[in-house]
């Protein structure tokens, strides 16, 4: 197995300082002799699947959270999930014709990027920035913020829960027709944890045993830093964010050490360009790519690169810009040739006021009432049919 790194990536964006770096030891030695959360030949189907989704025969639908909270991972609350995520699935098959392939962002999204350290408060007062439940807490305190490797043992264990629930729903299905698996993915931010799950892949490699699908964001895709290292040492397949600053020499080394030509699917290109980039971004990827893109997954995040401001202070989102960009993501693939495979959207199980239908409502200074996230802002249930219908219909 890999050694656990146990001293603080140097080379590795976003990481923690965590408040004790002895105990960090103890917590991965621990995780090192866990079993692993999900096993390799699941996640090598899950290859195969988006694979079939790169040549146009099939869907990845991946929705959830933007930052999974431990107390989601209550029975109840992974079940609302997964009958939402399977409900939004069987309405894209139904819209489309094609099989979809459900995945979560579910079972270790308890990590995230922050664009600033720290934050200040009203009064003046300076916190480090929430980053996860895996990290630290999002209430407004120094205690809640400190950076706790104790939550590393808790996020393997919220994820163990939730794999189980979601285990055990699935098989509960196995005897009606065509049952569908629910897939699990997270962002592989947390170096130290994830190195601790990798484990031998039963086929002379090793894989994240973390999760099935891990993606790299986009603030942590340098080539020569250590998140991208780490997904190419591993079998899973994996994704990577390209957001419009994405400099095209950068993506092409991506897709050379990230992309098995022996396995379509193994990568998946997220792009993540907002709605006024995604054309021209698109366009010039695929240009710089021709080629070597051959068996890449494309899927389109059409959230990250729409999230605005509005008039009462809080993350925003609007449908219809939401809708523009995966307009554009799929029109600019078929331009090429090329086949959309999937779509990752931020969604929430119960009615929440997030995201707005059209930019207009932006302006509000209003706070919107609903709004339960601890990042960014998802699509209520309602809206997040209307995106993946008329998705299905641009196909
Ligand atoms: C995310 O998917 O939650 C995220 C932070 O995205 P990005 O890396 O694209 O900003
Ligand atoms: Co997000």
């Amino acid at each position: 197995m890999t050694a656990t790194r146990l001293l603080l990536p140097t080379r590795a964006q976003q990481q923690p300082e965590w408040a004790s770096l002895d105990e960090l030891k103890d917590v991965l030695h621990s995780l090192e002799a866990k079993s692993p959360l999900v096993d390799a030949t699941a996640c090598a189907h899950l290859t195969a699947e988006l694979g079939r989704a790169a040549q146009g025969e099939a869907f990845v639908l991946q929705a959830g959270e933007c930052a999974e909270r431990f107390s989601d991972s209550a029975p109840e609350t992974v079940l609302a999930k997964a009958d939402e995520l399977h409900g939004l699935a069987d309405e894209f098959t139904d819209a489309s014709g094609l099989p979809t392939v459900r995945m979560g962002r579910i079972a270790g999204q308890y990590a995230k990027p922050r664009s600033k350290p720290t934050e200040t408060l009203p009064d003046g007062t300076v916190l480090p920035v929430y980053r996860g439940d895996a990290v630290n807490a999002p209430e407004p305190t120094q205690a809640a913020r400190a950076a706790l490797p104790s939550r590393l043992l808790m996020a393997y264990r919220n994820a163990d829960a939730t794999l189980s629930t979601l285990f055990e729903r699935d098989m509960g299905l196995a005897g009606r027709a065509a049952p569908q698996r629910t897939y699990a993915g997270h962002e592989a931010l947390l170096l130290e944890y994830e190195q601790a799950l990798v484990r031998p892949d039963g086929d002379g490699g090793h894989y994240g045993s973390s999760g099935h699908f891990l993606w790299i964001g986009d603030r942590t895709r340098q080539p020569d830093h250590e998140h991208v290292q780490f997904a190419a040492s591993i079998s899973n397949p994996v994704g990577v964010k390209v957001g419009p600053e994405a400099p095209l020499g950068e993506v092409r080394t991506l897709v050379r050490m990230l992309r098995d030509p022996n396995r379509p699917g193994r990568l998946s290109l997220i792009v993540r360009m907002g709605r006024d980039h995604i054309t021209p971004g698109l366009t010039a990827v695929l240009r710089a790519l021709g080629d070597e893109a051959a068996g890449v997954a494309w899927i389109c995040d059409p959230m990250h690169g729409n999230t605005r401001v509005n008039g009462a202070g809080q993350k925003c989102r609007a449908v219809s810009d939401v809708m523009a960009e995966i307009e554009g993501f799929v029109s600019t693939l078929h331009a090429h040739g090329l086949h959309p495979a999937g779509l990752m959207l931020e969604t929430a199980h119960g009615p929440v006021t997030e995201c707005v239908d059209t930019p207009g409502e932006l302006a509000s200074s209003t706070p919107l009432p609903r709004y339960e996230s601890a990042c960014d802002p998802r699509l209520s249930p309602r809206q997040a049919r209307e995106v993946v219908t008329r998705t299905a219909a641009l196909l």
